[in-house]
C-alpha cells in the first residue's frame, strides 16, 4: 500500500506567534489513522513547531535546504541543520524555488543526494508551466524534470522520494487541474518511473497532487486511483479548511 500523505507548505507565512497558535488549532483536529499529516513553517520555527508538535501524529518538515554539509553559504540551512532540530523530511524543487531563485535541474540532483545523504525523505516538486501545457509538451517537461534530478539514483534510493506534481498555472492561482488532468499526468508519471526502476518500485511511490488544492475539490482529485494526496499551499494556513482536505480521501 501507498502512504497517502497531506503536506502543508506555509510558504513565507506565520511569524513564531502565528506558529504556535495555527500549530495549536491544528492539534484539535483529527485526521483518519491513515493519512500522514505534515506541515512545513519556515525555518526559524521549525524548532518551536517540532517541540510543539512532538507525541503528536503531525510531522514537521522543511520547505527547503542546501546541498552542502557547511560552510560560506550566507543565508542558507544545510540537511545536518535540518535534522539536529529533528526534521525527517525536506521539500526540494517547489515551483517559487525554481523561479524565483534560480533552482535549476542540476541544482535539484545536488540537493536531493544531500538530502539523501542525511536520510532525509524527500517531497520532491515539479511541474509545467502555462505554455507547456497549452502546447501539449506537458508530459515531456515533466519527464525531463524528474529524469534530471531524480534517474541518477538506485531503486533503493529512489524509494525514500516522495512525488509532488505541481503544474504552474495552479498554484495559488485559484485555479486547479481537473481531477482528469491530475489522473493523466500521475499515471504518466508512475509509467515514466516504472519505464526506470519497474512496475514494484513505481507502484510505491507516493505522488501529491498540488495547486490550489481546497476542501472543495480535494476529494475529487484524491479519489483517482493514482493521486496518493496533496501538497497544500493556502489552503494549509487555516486549521479546518487544512483537515477537511486531510479527511477527504
Ligand atoms: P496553493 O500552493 O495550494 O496555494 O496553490 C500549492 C503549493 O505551492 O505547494
Amino acid at each position: 500500500m501507498r502512504k497517502k500523505i497531506v503536506a502543508g507548505n506555509w510558504k513565507m507565512n506565520n511569524d513564531l506567534a502565528q506558529t504556535e497558535t495555527l500549530i495549536t488549532e491544528l492539534k484539535a483536529q483529527n485526521g483518519a489513522a491513515d493519512v500522514e499529516v505534515m506541515i512545513a513553517p519556515s525555518f526559524t520555527n521549525l524548532w518551536q513547531a517540532f517541540n510543539a508538535l512532538k507525541g503528536s501524529s503531525i510531522e514537521v518538515i522543511a520547505q527547503n535546504m542546501h546541498f552542502a554539509e557547511s560552510g560560506a553559504y550566507t543565508g542558507e540551512v544545510s540537511a545536518a541543520m535540518l535534522k539536529s532540530v529533528g526534521i525527517k523530511t525536506v521539500i526540494l524543487g517547489h515551483s517559487e524555488r525554481r523561479a524565483y531563485f534560480n533552482e535549476s535541474d542540476a541544482i535539484l540532483a545536488k540537493k536531493v543526494d544531500a538530502a539523501l545523504a542525511n536520510e532525509l525523505q524527500i517531497i520532491f516538486c515539479f511541474g509545467e508551466e502555462l505554455a507547456d501545457r497549452k502546447s501539449g509538451n506537458q508530459e515531456a517537461i515533466v519527464a525531463n524534470q524528474i529524469r534530471n534530478a531524480l534517474f541518477h539514483l538506485n531503486a533503493a534510493a529512489f524509494k525514500n522520494i516522495v512525488l509532488a506534481y505541481e503544474p504552474v498555472w495552479a498554484i495559488g492561482t485559484g485555479e486547479t487541474a481537473t481531477a482528469e488532468q491530475a489522473q493523466d499526468m500521475h499515471a504518466f508519471i508512475r509509467k515514466t518511473i516504472a519505464n526506470t526502476y519497474g512496475a514494484e518500485v513505481a507502484d510505491s511511490i507516493s505522488i501529491l497532487y498540488g495547486g490550489s488544492c481546497k476542501p472543495s475539490n480535494a476529494k475529487e482529485i484524491f479519489a483517482k486511483p493514482d493521486v496518493d494526496g496533496g501538497l497544500i499551499g493556502g489552503a494549509a494556513l487555516n486549521a479546518s479548511d487544512f483537515f477537511a482536505i486531510v479527511n477527504a480521501f
